[in-house]
């Protein structure tokens, strides 16, 4: 033990981490790093199967290496069964799913569950952290209709996460700051020691409070994207350039140069969920969100929008090939969930195109997703494009955005038309080599 102001920094907590995803196993990995001994629970047999056998399951980078020593130096072990998880453990964090319901409420299913399991199971004093996104309120009802009722005392500490997949170690070490919402100081003390190898401005606050902040964050980053293709939309129109505009208006440190790269709009496991998650907390609370729903409304409207450019340019796209080069909603990442690509391959199959689709990272995902055969994959982005009258870069892969693409067009089909999803190619290269080039707001 060593003394850190007025805290007592313990490397050798017990820690079980519930749920062994993107959130819950960079958790669990840094922090068995850290010196503690973390068991995680997950429910899904194939992917314990692979973590018990020492495969990673998701493509997170640097993650490989500190599972394979954690793992090896039995810091970090796995299994299904949550009372094993709870055996030792004196903090418990839960990282499970928190998908959207269809009408774009957050389902809670997995976050209930396993609260009523915690409660049920837990047989001595045990500090419970919320990682996973909740909507506000959602902590104190858990507390209130669960961990109050508990044989032992249970604390609930709103820790919400801001990892971005593909960068998810890093930002553990260096996020922007960490949000700690809880009832009592003295249990926030405890986060402050756990996280003492964080440099990072530690903020407490309310439960309530920091689930909002999560929340905020988000819908506050989509509003700059949905925002930044609205004034790309209009620059088509009024004759602008948004290669000129979006830099120059990041300038302004009021508003910063992140988050203004027009395009096909936002996606992922945590945007798209998340905004009409608040959306739903607005209605719910008698609030009308009216910035909120334009927000959700002009990001679906932007992959409306690429489809309608490539129906125009190809006079049509029934029977005709059309490549997808990126399916995970980002680089860096085997994540499909909300890609844009997805709903853009939706579109034009149901439009009666034939896809090729390429991906680096996250074939293995999508083929779950596309069962159908208008739908062929391929690892090579120039056999894809072989015979294809358009492609589409939907996600900016460095590998995809350094293509060879004079090679590229010489193995297309009329129009050869190319639209960049991302806004990132050359474009005055890109027409030099007889592309009929479309992008967003790039006059
Ligand atoms: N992915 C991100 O970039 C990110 C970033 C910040 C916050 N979040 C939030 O963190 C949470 C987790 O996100 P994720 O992307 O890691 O989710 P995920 O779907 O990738 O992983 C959740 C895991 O929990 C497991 N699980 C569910 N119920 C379980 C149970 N009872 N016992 C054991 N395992 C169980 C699932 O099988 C799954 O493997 C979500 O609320 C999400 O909104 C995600």
């Amino acid at each position: 033990m060593m003394r850190i102001g007025r805290l007592y920094m313990s490397k050798d907590k017990h820690i079980a981490v519930i749920g062994t995803g993107y959130v819950g196993l960079v958790a669990a990995c840094c922090l068995a790093k850290s010196g503690h001994r973390v068991v995680a629970a997950e429910k899904n047999s194939d992917k314990l199967k692979q973590l018990q056998g020492g495969v990673m399951p998701i493509y997170e980078e640097g993650l490989s290496d500190i599972f394979t020593a954690v793992t090896g130096d039995g810091r970090l072990t796995f299994t299904s069964d949550l009372k094993t998880a709870l055996a030792h453990a004196t903090v418990l964090i839960i990282a499970v799913g928190t998908p959207s319901l269809a009408d774009g409420r957050v389902d809670l299913a997995q976050v209930n569950a396993v609260a009523v399991a915690i409660a049920r199971l837990a047989e001595k004093p045990l500090t419970v952290i919320m990682k996973s996104t909740v909507p506000p309120g959602t902590g104190k009802s858990i507390f209130k209709r669960y961990f109050s009722q508990a044989k032992v005392p249970i604390q609930y500490v709103s820790n919400p996460e801001f990892l971005r997949e593909g960068k998810a170690v890093w930002d553990w070490y260096h996020p922007d700051r960490l949000v700690i919402g809880c009832a009592a100081p003295e249990v926030a003390d405890q986060l402050i020691e756990l996280y003492s190898d964080i440099e990072a401005p530690k903020v407490t606050m309310d439960i309530t409070s920091a689930e909002m902040v999560k929340y905020a964050s988000n819908a506050f980053l989509a509003t700059k994207i949905s925002f930044i293709n609205e004034i790309a939309n209009l620059c088509e129109r009024v004759g602008a350039s948004i290669d000129a505009v979006a830099p120059a208006v990041g300038m302004d440190k009021r508003i910063g140069p992140h988050f203004l790269q027009a395009g096909l709009g936002y996606g992922g496991s945590c945007f798209p969920k998340d905004t009409k998650g608040l959306e739903h907390v607005s209605v719910f609370n008698d609030y009308n969100f009216n910035l909120l729903k334009a927000v959700i409304e002009v990001n679906a409207r932007q992959r409306v929008t690429a489809v309608r450019k490539i129906i125009k340019a190809l006079d049509g796209v029934t029977g005709k090939k059309i490549a997808i080069l990126g399916l995970a909603f980002k680089p860096g990442t085997d994540d499909v969930r909300e890609a844009p690509a997805l709903d853009i391959i939706d579109y034009l199959i149901s439009e009666g195109a034939k896809i090729a689709a390429c991906d680096p990272l996250a074939l293995v995902s999508a083929k779950q997703r596309f069962p159908t055969e208008d739908i062929q994959f391929y690892t090579d982005p120039y056999q894809a494009c072989r015979d294809c009258a358009a492609v589409v870069l939907a996600t900016e892969w460095p590998e995809f955005v350094n293509l060879d693409w004079e090679q590229i067009k010489q193995g297309m089909q009329m129009p050869c038309m190319l639209l960049d999803g991302r806004n990132v190619l050359d474009k005055d290269v890109i027409k030099r080599y007889g592309y009929r080039y479309e992008a967003f707001g790039r006059n």
